[in-house]
């Protein structure tokens, strides 16, 4: 058996997830992407950098830098058909570049743990709709046993797609609910632009100030981005090797891109408009969604309905992202350390409960540690900028300048080209791309680290 066949085979095996169709991989790898950092993420961070010009810089990191990256981990998962790890070791054997998948699997597990706790938020949310009144945001995430309880549900849940391969299950509803929360978002966008004072929000949003662009702003742009399009750890080198060489990497990994993206604006055109209308403070930082949306049901006319419909979609949304997350470090248990399957998603299931506590006891539960701890940012968002910012910003530098110069553009190009020959013509400017570009830009964005710290 090639490789290839064996990948496949475990796929269908439910060994790894179980992407049976050509489709497979889209609804896998738009399911990752698409999440919390589109509706959660990418609003509150827009807010808190200046909005529309941060808008203008995340699209051209997404176009110029993520897009081109995204196929980088694409090739090199495909060529090799291993977890990140194994996927470097099997190129360069027993170098230090190794160390470059070990920094994925374990970015992947930090970014979990505090995902996983907003992703239990949200989930509550669900409940609360029926009592909108009951507590504030604040209120609701400073209660400790409420969301150390939330936190466990959705990790527990996560731990359970994954183990018992339900995989089947998450495809077909992925590409039911997936759309049903487009269109439940469209809605959303035509009722927030009818509020009274809508208009400035899209002003906010749309309207570039073209002089609030520095060096932090770009910084966020470039990790959101790589946040939003889950990249920078190795985890589309993981589902790019669960992807045959008959598929078309290129219009795939487009459509992926795409899709995120016009997830994350139109989340931004239901926020900034209502949030204006309301007077709401769009520096409100991680909270933001969450007074905003209930903020909109409230005034709506089947509000509740909506607002339930709504965080079921998002809690959804959040679990294909959550499960993607988890299959990082379980493939590297499996693959490279022999771990049953089942052992595995467990015990990274309960480092990942032990990792996140002090995020989710971080948002006013226990004082102490709710209080600013560098940069002005308390424990989860220190945790965001570090693990979901730095730590994929730098290991986008260190892979692209893998696939770029240790693997060979070359090689690179060619496994893109496989499945779809005419993307021979783009490969010059894409070997540009990946050899240059992405990882001098992105070495220069992380300078300004040194100034902000
Ligand atoms: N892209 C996911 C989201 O936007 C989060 C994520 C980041 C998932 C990194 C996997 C890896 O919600």
């Amino acid at each position: 058996m090639t490789p290839r066949q064996e990948a496949r085979m475990s796929i269908n095996t439910g060994d790894r997830g179980q992407w049976s169709s050509k489709l497979g991989f889209i609804f896998a790898a738009a399911g990752s992407a698409i999440g919390l950092g589109n509706v959660w993420r990418f609003p509150y961070v827009t807010g808190l950098n200046g909005g529309a010009a941060f808008v203008f810089v995340y699209l051209i990191c997404v176009l110029v830098i993520g897009l081109p990256y995204l196929y980088a981990e694409l090739a090199l998962g495909r060529a090799v058909q291993k977890d990140p790890v194994g996927s470097i070791a099997s190129i360069k054997p027993k170098s230090a570049w190794i160390l470059v998948g070990g920094l994925g699997i374990i970015t992947g597990l930090f970014i979990l743990s505090y995902y996983a706790v907003i992703a239990g938020w949200t989930f509550g949310y669900i409940f609360k709709m029926f009592v909108p009144n009951h507590l504030t945001f604040n209120e609701f995430v400073a209660d400790p046993l409420l969301v150390i309880s939330l936190f466990a549900v959705f990790v527990i849940l996560t731990v359970l797609v994954v183990y018992g391969g339900v995989q089947g299950g998450i495809e077909r509803w992925a590409k039911i609910l997936m759309p049903v929360l487009f269109i439940l978002m469209l809605i959303l966008i035509i009722y927030a632009n009818f509020l009274p004072g809508s208009g400035r929000g899209l002003a906010f949003y749309l309207e570039p100030d073209f002089s609030k662009i520095n060096g932090q702003v770009i910084l966020a742009a470039l990790g959101q981005a790589f946040f939003s399009l889950s990249l920078g750890m190795g985890l589309m080198v993981t589902y790019g090797s669960y992807i045959s060489k008959e598929d078309n990497l290129i219009s795939s990994g487009l459509f992926v891109a795409l899709a995120d993206t016009v997830i994350a604006i139109m989340a931004g055109l239901i926020i900034f408009p209502a949030l204006f209308a309301m007077n709401q403070n769009p520096e409100a930082g991680p909270g933001l969604v969450f007074n905003v949306f209930p903020a909109i049901f409230q005034q709506m006319p089947m509000g509740t309905l909506v607002g339930v419909i709504f965080f079921i979609l998002l809690s959804i949304a959040a679990l294909t992202s959550t499960i993607s997350l988890l299959e990082v470090p379980t493939a590297y248990l499996v693959d490279e350390k022999g771990v049953a399957r089942k052992l595995a998603v467990w015990l990274v299931g309960i480092l990942v409960f032990l990792i996140g506590l002090p995020s989710a006891l971080s948002q006013g539960a226990i004082l102490g540690m709710s209080k600013p701890i560098a940069g002005g940012l308390e424990f989860l968002s220190l945790m965001d900028f570090v693990w979901g910012n730095i730590s994929l910003a730098f290991g986008a530098f260190l892979l692209s300048i893998f696939v770029g110069w240790v693997w060979g553009a070359r090689h690179a190009s060619e496994e893109l080209a496989t499945g779809n020959p005419s993307f021979r013509k783009w490969s010059p400017l894409w070997g540009f791309l990946i050899r240059f570009l992405c990882p001098v830009t992105i070495f220069i964005i992380l300078l300004n680290l040194f100034k902000i710290f």
